[in-house]
């Protein structure tokens, strides 16, 4: 009903909105006022925290997606080496997995049976398992060893959004968690990180009042059969939801590319006036990835594209090759994911309402995928 909806049209557009409050309530209580992480909600002990040798993440669909993001962090945060698997593909392939494993399962409904059987087989070689999940009492949190919530609160749309957004907090304050009882050493980096993560409710918040463009870009979009999306780092998955969201609601053809493979072979596809959106790095930090990804822009408009450019605030570097230019809050790189995904969520929304397709409840699928 239209009062479920809280006087939205649609729950994606609730959920949407939704999302700074979301953000901020799976943020609740877990950082404290020195900037150290409290989680002592996870039940894994930390000792066997310091002990793993090596992090696998499985998940599926956009889920997956916050795994690809978290790899990153992980990784670079902590340095211990992680993977990230689709959950459906997992246990096929035979993965090497032992008690210095500690596996990561993602999902939003708890029940997605991919994922169930991806950590029902970690379990049994032996691995830990702890589940991000959104959904209190769910299967999945109920078969794992330890479990960090999100709270997102009920995601009724079958496209994800304020689910994901919280699974990237979710994922950040695990990788700053293994940091910190692993020693690794807290450099300012990792200060300004803690901060900003802490601050990143108020960025999305911005982010939501800036969208009115983004919604019109949309609609004059309406009668083109493809997009495509281009990122790279963190940016890459932030391309591959943006084109997945595409896919279920505005049933279009879209794909997320990795900027760097463009001169691989993806760039055969560009002809005129196709639409191309390019996440584009923070000039701070990595500059060396900024300053590339300019170039694929500038090649990419060469060749005919419509570019539609997702940049920082303050970033004028990219100003004269954008077709369209959509600002987003100045974040450091690895939290990016949390400001460049939401444009694309409301780009996709709208896209689905001028196409006439039902947002909510498209074609095809189903909320949660209980079946293999
Ligand atoms: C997201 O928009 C999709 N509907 C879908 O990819 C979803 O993320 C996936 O099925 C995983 O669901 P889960 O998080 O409930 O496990």
């Amino acid at each position: 009903s239209a009062a479920e909806k809280g006087g939205y049209d649609y729950f994606m557009l609730k959920e949407i909105a939704e999302q700074p409050k979301a953000v901020a309530d799976t943020l609740l209580g877990r950082i404290d006022a020195s900037g150290s992480l409290s989680l002592d909600e996870l039940r894994i002990p930390d000792a066997e925290l310091r002990e793993a040798e090596k992090v696998v993440i499985v998940a599926c669909g956009t889920a997956f997606h916050a795994g690809l993001i978290a790899k990153y962090a992980i990784e670079h945060w902590t340095r211990i080496p992680c993977e990230v698997e689709l959950a459906s593909e997992f246990r096929y392939r035979d993965p090497i997995l032992d008690a210095r494993t500690l596996v990561v399962a993602i999902s939003q409904s708890g029940e997605t049976m991919d994922t169930l059987m991806a950590l029902r087989h970690a379990r049994e070689q032996g691995a830990k398992v702890l589940a991000i999940c959104n959904t209190n009492g769910s299967t999945i949190p109920r078969e794992s060893d330890a479990v960090l919530y999100t709270h997102a609160g009920p995601e009724v749309a079958v496209a994800s959004t304020k689910a994901f957004l919280t699974q990237l907090v979710a994922c950040y304050l695990v990788a700053l968690y293994l940091g910190q009882v692993r020693g690794t050493k807290w450099g300012d980096e990792i200060h300004a990180v803690v901060r900003e993560l802490a601050r990143s409710a108020e960025k999305v918040e911005q982010v939501l009042e800036t969208m009115e463009p983004v919604r019109a870009l949309a609609r004059s979009l309406a009668d083109k059969n493809t997009v495509l999306f281009l990122g790279r780092h963190v940016g890459y998955p932030v391309a591959l939801e943006g084109a997945l969201k595409l896919k279920e609601l505005a049933y279009m053809h879209a794909e997320g590319f990795a900027a760097g493979e463009l001169k691989h072979g993806p760039i055969a596809l560009i002809e005129e006036d196709l639409p191309v959106v390019v996440v584009v790095p923070s000039p701070r930090g990595r500059s060396v990835l900024h300053d590339k990804i300019v170039s694929n822009i500038q090649e990419i408009r060469a060749r005919g594209a419509r570019t539609i450019v997702i940049a920082e605030e303050g970033d004028e570097s990219v100003a004269p090759y954008a077709d369209h230019l959509i600002r987003i809050p100045a974040t450091p790189t690895l939290l990016q994911p949390l400001v460049a995904t939401v444009p694309l969520q409301v780009f996709a929304c709208e896209l689905a309402t001028a196409r006439g397709n039902e947002v909510d409840q498209p074609r095809n699928l189903a909320k949660s995928v209980t079946v293999e």
